[in-house]
């Protein structure tokens, strides 16, 4: 599946790039994809809210109340119609581009699964929900769409008589099918809503809001373009006719040229096999996954440092169980953990100046851990020479610094640059194993595990524990946040800041950081998703 992955990857890399130059991260659209899902979502369910009371059931009834809503009332409840259709359409990209964009960077395997399942069932319910949306309005693009979905339906075997002749005279046709509609068209979106909430459950600190400025400016561009092009009906749904011409909205209603070109059995196989292999790809291939953290009780002081900073929501706290002299404990659930390292750099006990026996933290990766990651600087350190070594500390997702050419430039990879506890830069600079420290990792706003370069942001501005010291000459630590397509800012970063080494103080205590990431993003609020 690389082959596909990796040109999606690059294209949205590319285009985060020219956002995050017009918007800045925290503007930027692709950073939130999902919580502006989950903003069109209550874009829409309140303008459907107000067309409501309006909207009136029955099979006259409904088209004429939607033409009152449309004409008569046109400067509020017209314009709430087109919000409701615009918002429902932008929902749809957004879910396809955070649905597209989760697979391109890969964020669905190990634990992850269950955002990815969970989101897989997102899909059906969104479309469905907008498709009874446009029968209610009872015009020709509602009459088409009846009597298409109703084929489609009669397809399977499970209807004793095809259900699609209810739609072929008016006889057989009441206002009681406008009543049901009505139903549908409320209670799909109410189980969308649940299975959002349910979609985020094993994710700390979901992005659910996007930034007001990005919530507002979008807000006026649906306002904007419901003046420019209100939402209008066809003319009403006569079932002695067949219907002329139609406006398809693309968004929603692309399936039925599919199902009148290519037959409602090609339909129902493209759906149901597309659902369960899209379901199927967090094991496609099956691939081994890394260990899980593990806690080590002699070492755990109960802080909730890792429970605090995990993404995941894979540690807990619980009661002591080794009669130790701190009140709980840390516990990793397997299962949720993706082994991104991050509690590892929360833990406080993860201190590389202990001389006296081995360096084990309160938690750990066990194929990569606190220990091995001291040996590796240390083992760097020896390779560098001069007054403009660097030791580099990036994760695995950002950009290479070692494929830049920088001379006396040391790297120790690292799963996510939130591994990192900042004791080990006073480590590097303190025993003089080099003369700067670089950390770079993931875009500003976009890490790879979703939180590690926000909470290296508060503790590198030691506004978040574990924080970095005071007496870290900061002129000697670097910060750059860049993706991989970034290696011309990483490298003139990096030159800038090496050419500066040789002449700084040895006791500098400038408090300066310096870096291309300006805007520190403070540490998220915990929001709980909107139930
Ligand atoms: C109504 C539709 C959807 C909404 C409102 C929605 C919203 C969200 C939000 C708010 C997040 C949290 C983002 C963060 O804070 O990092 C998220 C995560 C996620 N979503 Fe969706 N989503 C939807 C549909 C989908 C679909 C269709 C898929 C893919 C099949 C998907 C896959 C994922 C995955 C894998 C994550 C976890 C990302 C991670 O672990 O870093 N979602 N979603
Ligand atoms: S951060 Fe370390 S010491 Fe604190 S609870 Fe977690 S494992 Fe224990
Ligand atoms: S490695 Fe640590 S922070 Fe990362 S998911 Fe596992 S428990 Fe959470």
């Amino acid at each position: 599946m690389e082959f596909i992955k990796q040109p999606m990857k690059l294209v949205f890399l590319w285009a985060e790039g020219w956002f995050d130059r017009f918007f800045g991260p925290k503007w930027n659209p692709f950073y939130c994809l999902g919580a502006l899902g989950y903003y069109y979502f209550w874009i829409v369910g309140i303008s459907g809210i107000y067309i409501y009371i309006f909207f009136d059931t029955g099979v006259p009834q409904a088209y004429e109340s939607t033409e009152y809503i449309t004409h008569d009332q046109w400067y509020l409840a017209g314009i709430m119609r087109s919000i409701h259709r615009y918002a429902s359409d932008a929902m749809v990209v957004m879910v396809l581009m955070h649905f597209c964009r989760e697979f391109a960077f890969d964020r669905y395997r190990g634990g992850r699964w269950f955002s990815w399942v969970t989101g897989v069932s997102t899909l059906w319910l969104v479309f469905s929900a907008g498709i009874t949306g446009y029968w209610l309005v009872w015009d020709k693009l509602a009459q088409y769409i009846a009597i298409a979905s109703m084929e489609w339906l009669d397809w399977l075997p499970i209807f004793g008589e095809p259900i699609a002749r209810n739609f072929m005279a008016p006889t057989h046709f009441d206002g009681r099918f406008f009543t049901l509609l009505v139903f549908m068209h409320i209670a799909i979106p109410l189980i969308l809503l649940f299975i959002m909430w349910f979609h985020l459950q094993r994710i700390n600190y979901a992005k659910v809001n996007p930034a007001r400025g990005l919530a507002i400016g979008t807000l006026l561009m649906l306002l904007a373009i419901s003046l420019l092009k209100p939402a209008v009906s066809h003319e009403m749904a006569n079932l002695s006719e067949v219907p002329g011409e139609l406006n398809l909205d693309w968004f929603y209603l692309w399936a039925y040229p599919m199902i009148e070109h290519l037959g409602p059995g090609f339909m129902w196989g493209f759906a149901g096999l597309g659902t369960v292999l899209l379901a199927l790809i967090p094991w496609l291939p099956p691939k081994k996954r890394p260990p899980p953290a593990v806690v080590n009780l002699d070492n755990c002081n109960g802080c909730t440092r890792c429970v605090t900073d995990c993404p995941f929501r894979a540690v807990n706290m619980r009661a002591r169980t080794d009669g130790g002299p701190f009140k709980e404990e840390a516990v990793v659930d397997p299962a949720l953990c993706v082994s991104c390292g991050i509690c590892v750099g929360a833990c406080p006990t993860a201190m590389p100046f202990r001389r006296a026996g081995a360096l084990v933290p309160g938690i750990d990766l066990p194929d990569f851990s606190v220990e091995q990651l001291r040996d590796q600087v240390n083992a760097v350190a020896q390779s560098l020479q001069g007054d403009d070594r660097i030791i580099t500390f990036g994760c695995n997702h950002g950009c290479d610094p070692t494929r830049l050419g920088v001379k006396n430039l040391g790297f120790v990879a690292l799963r996510c640059s939130g591994m990192l506890p900042p004791s080990f830069i006073d480590y590097t600079l303190s025993k003089g194993l080099a003369d700067g420290v670089v950390i770079t990792g993931c875009r500003e706003g976009e890490c790879h595990h979703r939180l590690g370069n926000v909470w290296v942001d508060g503790r590198m501005a030691r506004e978040r524990d574990p924080r970095l010291r005071r007496r870290v000459p900061e002129a000697r630590v670097l910060k750059v946040w860049a993706a991989p397509t970034d290696r011309r800012n990483l490298l003139a970063e990096i030159n800038a800041f090496q050419a500066g080494l040789p002449d700084l103080p040895d006791d500098d205590s400038s408090k300066r950081l310096v870096g291309i990431e300006t805007d520190k993003m403070a540490a998220p609020e915990k929001t709980e998703p909107a139930a």
